[in-house]
């Protein structure tokens, strides 16, 4: 660490007491900013954000025609005082520290000394971010889930991002005064909904310090598939009534959504369970000609719940067994009475 003023070559007293560098620097900056206009200073970049441990370079200009000299104060790439020069420029190899401010010096002529700090932010991107808390979830239970974000600088400039889908659900800033690495979490509390059920959620932790698409990308944690277990729903929720027609095939369609999918189990009436007992009935919809009349009930479940259906099925009027009968009846008096008719003419 540096005293104040210990590379200056300046006739006036140090203004700063501090033995700390990084506050001499700060007491300075406050205490000369409103000259350094008059000064004529001029750093490029003007301010730089830089990866820790990259290099960091910039150039310090003065346009007045008064000054002496000029250097570099700082722990690391210091420059000291050059005489005759009018531009000088600062390099540090790999930035080794989070917190450093170069300031630039000029001494002029009758002894004012102007500075100017280069800003410089230090970051680093997350070695890792994750999640955590991932199970699997009831419909209308209340959950959380975790992003960790291991070893990331400065705190002050990240977001958490959250995304469901191709929806971005909320972010997240953090309130921390430490220029330092440090590990962050953000949890993400939502109500489980069947909607969410498959759907896909990730965080994303990304550095606010540079114009929109420039810097580094947002380092993104693996996307989790979300599964809410939910009870069976018919598709077609209503019971429903049908009528017999001799020969077609009917389709009765159970079909339900559910997590896990559901089982379906059919009770047939008593005759039609008895024509169909080496078939499969595990399944959503039957497709077959119904002979029988009656209630045929569907009962989806799954781990979640149990729903049940009724299909009743119908003769339909006029053309049961009993209008059969009646009809051959007809045919067949019909018949008598023609036999009647014509054995009456022969003879
Ligand atoms: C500093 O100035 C020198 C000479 O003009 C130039 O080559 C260099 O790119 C400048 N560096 C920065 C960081 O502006
Ligand atoms: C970083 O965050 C601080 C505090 O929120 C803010 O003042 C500063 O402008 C940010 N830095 C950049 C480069 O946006
Ligand atoms: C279907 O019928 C059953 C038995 O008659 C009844 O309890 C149930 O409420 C009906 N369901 C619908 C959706 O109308
Ligand atoms: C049941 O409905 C679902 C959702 O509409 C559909 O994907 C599935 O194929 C249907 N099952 C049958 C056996 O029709």
């Amino acid at each position: 660490m540096f005293a104040c003023g210990n590379n200056r070559v300046s006739q006036r007293p140090c203004q700063c007491s501090l033995h700390v560098y990084h506050a001499a620097a700060l007491c300075i900056g406050a205490a000369f900013s409103p000259v350094n206009a008059a000064c004529l200073l001029e750093l490029s970049p003007p301010r730089v954000v830089v990866r820790f441990g990259d290099s960091l370079s910039a150039n310090c200009t003065s346009s007045s025609d008064q000054i002496e000299g000029m250097g570099w104060e700082s722990p690391y790439g210091g420059v000291d005082l050059t005489k005759g020069v009018t531009s000088l420029p600062f390099k540090i190899n790999s930035v080794p520290e989070w917190a450093i401010e170069p300031m630039c010096y000029t001494n002029s002529r009758d002894g004012d000394q102007c500075t100017e700090v280069l800003p410089v932010t230090v970051y680093k991107m997350p070695d890792n971010v994750s999640l955590k808390n991932l199970r699997t979830v009831e419909e209308g239970q209340q959950f959380a889930i975790q992003c960790d974000i291991v070893n990331v600088a400065p705190a002050r400039n990240l977001s958490v991002v959250w995304h469901k889908g191709n929806k971005n659900l909320s972010s997240q800033t953090f309130d921390e005064s430490s220029p330092s690495n440090v590990s962050k979490s953000s949890v993400l509390t939502l109500t489980a909904h069947r909607d969410d059920d498959g759907a896909e959620i990730w965080c994303e932790a990304k550095l606010n310090l540079w114009p929109q698409e420039q810097g580094p990308p947002p380092a993104r944690s693996e996307a989790h598939t979300l599964t809410v277990l939910y009870p069976p729903t018919f598709i077609d929720p209503l019971n429903e009534t049908l009528e017999l027609s001799a020969g077609e095939k009917m389709s009765l369609n159970c079909n339900a959504t559910g997590n896990p999918l559901p089982s379906y189990h059919w009770q047939f009436p008593q005759a039609a369970q008895e024509t169909r007992k080496n078939q499969d009935v595990n399944h959503p919809i039957v497709t077959q000609p119904f002979e029988f009349p009656g209630v045929y009930t569907c009962t989806a479940s799954n781990t979640q719940g149990t729903v049940t259906k009724y299909f009743t099925v119908n003769k339909p009027p006029g053309i049961g067994p009993g209008a059969i009968v009646g009809i051959v009846i007809a045919v067949l008096a019909v018949i008598g009475i023609l036999g009647v008719i014509y054995y009456k003419s022969k003879s």
